[in-house]
């Protein structure tokens, strides 16, 4: 059921906080200071020794794959490949019985991380999956899977399935580094401590999703949008890009922002709205510079700002403010005004936001 909400995306986008307790409930343990995920515990052995670790995954799912890298890289300190699972699956990959894969999917039934699935177990690689249907195909196929207990998912375009798997990843790189020692108790603690409050901050990103609606009106009269964000903030960009243009088909491309200047910066003139991750971190300055280089250009620069961010206000054309998180916990709250941004763009085009054309909720065809 919608409730007050016009559009199952809404309502969906709304729930995120919601849902993201939900997924750590029972498996944070602030006084024990220790993750548990019930669905790893009889493969701690292989996740201890693993050299290598394969994600694969389709769309949204595979965005939640590249912040999984990043995560699982940084804090349990093994390598990390992400592949799209149709690519995975037309390919000769090099994989065997010391891999891990993990599949990411939010319906379980998608046909392509089946197949990549399929595959890999083939090569005797150990599988193991984020999923968000119970009893689904992919966890069935999987040897253990870590449920992302968002509810059911209606809206095509995955908002709340993608946070939630964002969240089961997350606690699978703490689970990962707890098990190989790679991260102090003391920082597992504050990392779980901080993670047990961002819940409240996307919160208050839903919060003043105002200022949200009068930018996506400027946006829904382009034809096109970059999204520009570098680290763990790429990703978030390829998700908004992807978010704007299956719901509202406006063109829209996701880059690393310093990728620009090898190319994409030659579109940037006065009708290019170009979407920034520009919050504060490792990469901050030089995504200052990257937006002196598009406003230059006279593009029409909008900014996802940390709040109270006072540089920002002077060079952005437009302004979105999310609390200071740790850079490892930002996509929770940089994907949600991108989110917004397509919801409202798309309404305002008067697109079918739920079911947009060409498209299905889970793409059981290869
Ligand atoms: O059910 P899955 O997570 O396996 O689906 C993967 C993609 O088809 C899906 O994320 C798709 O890209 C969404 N429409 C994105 O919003």
């Amino acid at each position: 059921e919608k409730g007050n909400f016009e559009h199952y995306m809404l309502k969906e986008i709304f729930e995120q906080p919601r849902i993201v307790k939900d997924c750590m409930r029972g498996r944070i343990d602030l006084k024990v200071g220790q993750i548990s995920l019930e669905g790893l515990k009889n493969h701690t052995k292989q996740l201890k020794a693993a050299k290598r670790i394969l994600i694969v995954g389709c769309g949204t799912s595979w965005h939640a794959g590249l912040i999984g890298e990043y995560l699982i890289e940084e804090y349990a300190r093994v390598p990390v490949e992400v592949e799209y699972a149709s690519e995975f699956r037309y390919r000769n990959p090099v994989i065997g019985e010391d891999d891990i894969v993990i599949a990411i999917s939010q319906s379980g039934e998608t046909a392509d991380t089946i197949a990549a699935i399929n595959l890999a177990k083939l090569n005797g690689a150990t599988i193991l999956s984020v999923c968000n249907v119970v009893g689904s195909s992919i966890p069935r196929l999987s040897d253990g899977v870590v449920y992302t207990h968002a509810g059911p998912e209606i809206g095509v375009a995955s908002t709340k399935a993608f946070t939630a798997q964002v969240t089961v990843l997350t606690l699978m790189a703490l689970f990962m580094a707890q098990n190989r020692g790679t991260i102090t108790s003391s920082q597992l603690i504050e990392l779980q401590t901080e993670l047990s409050t961002i819940t409240s901050k996307m919160q208050t990103v839903l919060d003043v999703n105002k200022a949200v609606k009068e930018i996506a009106k400027r946006i829904s009269a382009f034809g096109n949008c970059l999204f520009l964000g570098r680290g763990i903030g790429f990703p978030v960009a390829l998700e908004g890009a992807l978010k704007l243009k299956e719901i509202s088909y406006i063109h829209a491309e996701g880059y690393p922002a310093a990728e620009m200047k090898h190319g994409p910066i030659a579109l940037i003139d006065a009708n290019m709205p170009v979407i920034f991750i520009a919050t504060k971190g490792p990469s901050y300055d030089k995504v200052i510079s990257n937006i002196q280089e598009v406003k230059a250009r006279k593009g029409n620069v909008i900014a996802i700002a940390t709040e109270g961010d006072k540089i920002l206000k002077e060079i952005a054309d437009e302004v979105i403010e999310i609390p200071a998180v740790n850079e490892c916990f930002l996509p929770l709250l940089a994907v949600i005004p991108l989110q917004l941004l397509s919801y409202y763009a798309a309404v305002m085009r008067g697109c079918n936001v739920d079911q947009p054309r060409n498209l299905a909720k889970s793409v059981t065809v290869e």
